[in-house]
Formats: structure tokens, sequence, C-alpha cells
């Protein structure tokens, strides 16, 4: 079963459409349940019939008095330049912080990524930090560039009404 996590307000009458999935039971059984939410990315335009676009997982859930989750994500790059990762990304965070009641969703990006550190910027996430050798990527232990967003920063109108 594929259950949308969110649709953006752009999908439908002849514009783009972005929206958000969860991945079915065959994915969910392969991580620990409530630790994990792996999505699928599709994107329809023109009224086609949408199309298979990326993925984007929040993962290292934990409750308790943490409620953090760090999201991972990437995208067709087909497809790139339409903004389809900060819309997922925001989907994504209006769900962790409004049914999931997570507090905080981090981001891990390596300084030299400009297209995602453009993803992060785009919803006004902050700059935490440096983390050195913080993940092991490529075949090396690289640095990540930590950036956040807690519940409390949001508006009414959510992280999606942060794109213009
Ligand atoms: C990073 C990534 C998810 C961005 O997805 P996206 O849907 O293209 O995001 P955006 O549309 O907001 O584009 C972000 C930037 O990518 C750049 N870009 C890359 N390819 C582009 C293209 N073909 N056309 C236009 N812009 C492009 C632009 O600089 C853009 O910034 P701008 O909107 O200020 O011009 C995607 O490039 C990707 O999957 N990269 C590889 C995996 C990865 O790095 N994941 C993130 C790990 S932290």
């Amino acid at each position: 079963m594929d259950r949308p996590l969110g649709r953006h307000p752009s999908a439908g009458g002849g514009r783009g459409g972005r929206h958000v999935h969860r991945d079915g039971p065959q994915a969910s059984r392969r991580r620990a349940p409530g630790r994990s939410l792996p999505s699928t990315i599709t994107w329809s335009e023109g009224g086609r019939r949408p199309v298979f676009a990326g993925q984007l997982t929040i993962s290292g859930i934990v409750y308790g008095a943490a409620r953090w989750g760090a999201a991972g994500y990437w995208v067709d790059q087909a497809l790139a330049g339409r903004g389809i990762a900060p819309t997922a990304l925001a989907l994504a965070a209006d769900h962790m912080f409004g049914p999931l009641r997570l507090h905080r969703l981090e981001v891990a990006i390596r300084p030299e990524n400009r297209n995602s550190l453009r993803v992060v910027e785009k919803l006004g996430l902050r700059r935490e930090g440096l983390r050195e050798a913080y993940m092991h990527v490529d075949g090396a232990w690289r640095d990540h560039v930590v950036y956040v967003l807690h519940a409390e920063d949001v508006g009414p109108a959510g992280v999606i009404g942060r794109l213009s």
C-alpha cells in the first residue's frame, strides 16, 4: 500500500505536482518500525501521470525527551532544478512536526554539495555547525555541515508555506 504523506498545493490543475508517499510494507519491513520513514517522491507535469522522481527518508527517529529525526534525499538528475527536493523536504518536515509530533529536523550536508545547500536555504533551516568526519561517503569519512529546524520555528503556514 502507498500512503501519501503530502501533496504540494500546486499539484494538479495543469501545473507540476509534487507528492511524497510512504514506501510500501516491503520497504517498512527492512527498517525498524518507528525509527525510519522512507518515502518515494513522484512528479507530474501538464496533467500527465506521475513519474518516480526520487526518495526522501527521515531516519534516526528518536522519541522520548529527544523527539528528533534526520532527513536524507535525492532527486533524479533529469528532473533537477524544479524545486522537487525542497517541496518534498517541506512536506516531510510538516509531517514530522504535525502527526509525528517530533521537535527537531536535522539535515547533514557535505560542504561542497551546493545543490543540497540550496535546498535547506530555501526552507530557512539554520546552520548549526560542522561535524568532522561525520559519515563514510564515496570511500572516505567526510565532514558534514548540520542544518536544523525546530517545531517552534514553524508558523501556521507550515514549512511548505516557506516556499513561494
Ligand atoms: C540536492 C538535490 C536533492 C536537489 O534536488 P532538486 O529537486 O534539484 O532541488 P532544487 O530544484 O531546489 O535545486 C537546487 C539547486 O540545484 C541546482 N541545479 C542542479 N541541477 C539543476 C538543473 N538541471 N537545473 C536547474 N538547477 C539545477 C541549482 O543551483 C538549484 O538551486 P537554485 O534553485 O537556487 O538555482 C539533487 O541535486 C540531488 O539529488 N543530488 C544528489 C544527491 C544529494 O546530494 N542528496 C542530498 C544529500 S545531503
